[in-house]
């Protein structure tokens, strides 16, 4: 350090830096460069969130010496701390550290973020915490004959002046609900109460939406993806920023109907019925809420009431549904939401646990394109992206996103609930037992398998007393695509689709079935697991209309893959997506021509948004400013949908190259059964793809 100057005080990992006066705490620094340091007790030295740890060494590109002698010496108020909590050797305190020369300060990851969920390693972005409410202690003037004012009123003057600079409010309103017990509080603990704020805009106004005696030194928060077929739920720390506890569940609407569509059809047909289907899905969620609260391993029991935010993402028929709102108007075209904007609403609104919490709901994109896409992009980031990307969210609806930092195009197409093993004859759910992986030989068309809940192939010896315990009886989604594909491959279906009969005659595994053909794919005494004519049909209308969605985004988007710049970056996100080989996925043309290594899964990129936006302000910002650039895509509408859907039916695809597919695999020489009039097929229906389609009737309907 140089005489003249100030220290220099960097903090990892986010980087900042900047100069400061000799006895400046640590914590100060921290807040004036914008790095998020957790503070509950206002620096007393009493909550220790505000822990971080000093990098000894010579930074040379830094130009940092850092030493642990460029910092004060624990002080009385930070011994006190260590005697009663424990401290780790090498933790300090910041609020009570002060700086005496250069320092390279860690904020230990516990206290940032979650890191699989938040610091994500594509990127290597790191997302400043930056929660909408805050755990704020004071200590109350006590009362005052000449200065007339109401405990509350001085508690809220307390909180303005401790705290007011730096989370940056200078008006509180208050929980009406909290008015009653204020008194009481204040009193318990002589006047030392800690104060829940939540600020979730950038005007000065905040509110007081909890108040504890004394230190409250614990708030949770809730981020959860509402999908159509499975709610998946995370609870996280406020404070630390970890995933405490996750958990899903069964989306209870199926009892009104398997897929979207059909749950909108209920709504209409019975008056009423979208309460009955606002109060399955809230049951659902407080259920979880408290299964979640209940398992989280953590130091102490967590309380609901110390839920203090819960953040919801789904599609736009799940977020309507839940607000309470008639899912109708999107049944029908034009699809209109009753609104796209994020909604910020205490949890009672919606009928939710936590008696604190605060619910936020995030945007929409359109009629098709929900909050859960939203929370794809602010997860995977095409807005921030230098080169186009391509995002896939795979579920009943087929979420698309094209786009990079300059422009993003979205939009759904209804692949239908095929791709998670519904309504396919040996189709199941990706539960223990499964058949998750499929490989055919060749020249003698016999099939080995794997399951899930064991390692070993059907094929190597123990698989039988492997499995034992597992009931064998079906295939899950990422099965289904790797059989078709294999299939495909080995020439038992051609590029049509059409199970070939005269396979009967190389192998018993192809079976007549009426006028059609199977393949048998696990026979066992009481068990025949097979794919027939009309799954392979339903995977097939379930592939072209995801691919016939990319491309056409690809054509808004002016992405020519086959041109000079393709798209390097595809990313396949959901459950069913987070399992796909991505091997497979080319070779049923899912998703188009590329090296393979472009392609891979990116798990509930929808459930990792919803974490950011649980933590952090300003990734809502951010989430919400994408969203209304995004260019909604309605794919029922566009003239060239059917064109390129009848295109994409075939395996991989009529017509696009498969030039790098044919480097990773063998693929077998284009047959093709279909007749020109086959391919001239009518418009199908957005709901859902028909199942029932003859061998040689690839046909679409009308929306
Ligand atoms: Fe509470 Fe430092 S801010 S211990």
């Amino acid at each position: 350090m140089s005489a003249e100057r100030d220290p220099l005080v960097l903090f990892m990992p986010s980087g900042k830096r900047g100069h400061f006066p000799v006895g400046t705490p640590v914590l100060e620094a921290a807040r004036q460069l914008g790095v998020y340091v957790e503070s509950v007790c206002g620096g007393r030295a009493t909550c220790g969130r505000c822990q971080v740890t000093v990098q000894e060494g010579n930074f040379a590109k830094h130009k940092i010496v850092s030493s642990n002698d460029h910092i004060s010496e624990r002080g009385p108020k930070e011994l006190r701390y260590a005697k009663v909590r424990e401290i780790a050797p090498d933790r300090r305190l910041s609020c009570s550290a002060t700086i005496l020369g250069d320092l390279v300060v860690d904020v230990p990851q516990d206290t940032i973020v979650n890191a699989a969920v938040v610091r994500k390693k594509a990127s290597g972005r790191v997302i400043e915490r930056d929660t909408a409410v805050r755990l704020c202690y004071v200590e109350v003037d006590e009362p005052d004959m000449h200065k007339p004012l109401g405990d509350l009123d001085r508690l809220k003057a307390c909180l303005v002046r401790d705290w007011g600079k730096q989370i940056g409010f200078d008006r509180l309103e208050t929980d009406f609900r909290l008015i009653p017990d204020v008194q009481k509080i204040l009193r318990k603990e002589n006047w030392g109460v800690t104060a829940a704020i939540h600020r979730d805009d950038s005007s000065d106004a905040a509110r007081i939406v909890a108040l504890w005696p004394g230190l409250h030194n614990e708030a949770y928060g809730i981020a959860c993806d509402i999908g159509s077929t499975t709610i998946a739920m995370h609870l996280v720390s406020l404070l630390s920023g970890r995933i405490l506890a996750s958990a899903g569940a069964p989306n209870p609407q199926i009892r009104f109907g398997e897929d979207l569509m059909s749950r909108v059809s209920y709504v209409m047909m019975n008056p009423g019925g979208d309460r009955n289907l606002t109060a399955a899905v809230r049951d659902a969620l407080n259920e979880l809420i408290a299964e979640l609260c209940r398992d989280a391993v953590t130091e102490s029991t967590v309380s609901t009431d110390d839920v203090l935010e819960i953040v919801l993402v789904g599609n736009p028929i799940m977020h309507h549904i839940v607000a309470g709102i008639d899912p109708t108007p999107l049944g029908q075209a034009p699809f209109t939401l009753a609104t796209a904007e994020a909604m910020s609403v205490p949890a009672s609104a919606f009928e939710l646990a936590g008696r604190h919490a605060q619910v936020y709901l995030a945007p929409c994109i359109a009629g098709h394109v929900g909050a859960d896409t939203a929370a794809v992009i602010l997860s995977e980031g095409p807005h921030r992206s230098p080169t186009m990307q391509l995002l896939v969210d795979v579920g009943t609806n087929a979420e698309i996103v094209v786009g990079n930092a300059q422009r993003q195009f979205a939009a759904s197409s209804p692949t239908g609930p095929a791709f998670e093993g519904a309504q396919l004859s040996c189709g199941q759910r990706a539960t223990a037992g499964a058949i998750e992986r499929v490989r055919i030989d060749r020249d003698t068309l016999e099939a080995r398998f794997k399951v899930i809940g064991s390692d070993l192939w059907s094929d190597d010896p123990g698989f039988a007393a492997d499995t034992e315990h597992l009931e064998i009886s079906g295939i899950c989604g990422s099965g289904i695509i790797e059989v078709i594909g294999e299939m495909y491959l080995a020439g038992i279906i051609d590029t049509d689709g059409v199970v070939q009969g005269h396979g009967a005659q190389r192998s018993p595994r192809i079976v007549e079935d009426g006028r059609t053909f199977s393949y048998v794919v696990h026979e066992a005494p009481g068990v025949r697991l097979a794919i027939t004519q009309n799954d392979v049909r339903a995977i097939q209308l379930a592939k072209a209309a995801l691919r016939a969605g990319i491309d056409l985004l690809f054509q808004h988007a002016g992405v020519d893959q086959d041109g000079a710049d393709p798209v390097h970056d595809i990313r396949l996100a959901g459950a069913f997506g987070s399992h796909i080989d991505p091997v497979y996925a080319l070779v049923l043309g899912l998703v188009p021509d590329c090296p393979v290594q472009y392609v891979r899964s990116v798990g509930n990129a929808a459930g990792a948004g919803a974490v950011r936006a649980l933590l952090s302000v300003a990734a809502r910002r951010e989430m919400e400013a994408a969203v209304r650039n995004v260019v909604k895509v309605e794919t029922a509408t566009e003239p060239d949908f059917q064109a390129l859907f009848v295109a994409a039916m075939a395996f991989p695809h009529a017509t696009a190259p498969t030039t790098h597919l044919a480097t990773v695999v063998a693929l077998p020489a284009r047959v093709s059964s279909a007749t020109a009039a086959d391919r001239g097929g009518r418009r199908r229906r957005r709901d859902q793809p028909s199942t029932t389609l003859s061998p040689s009737e690839p046909t679409i309907e009308e929306p």
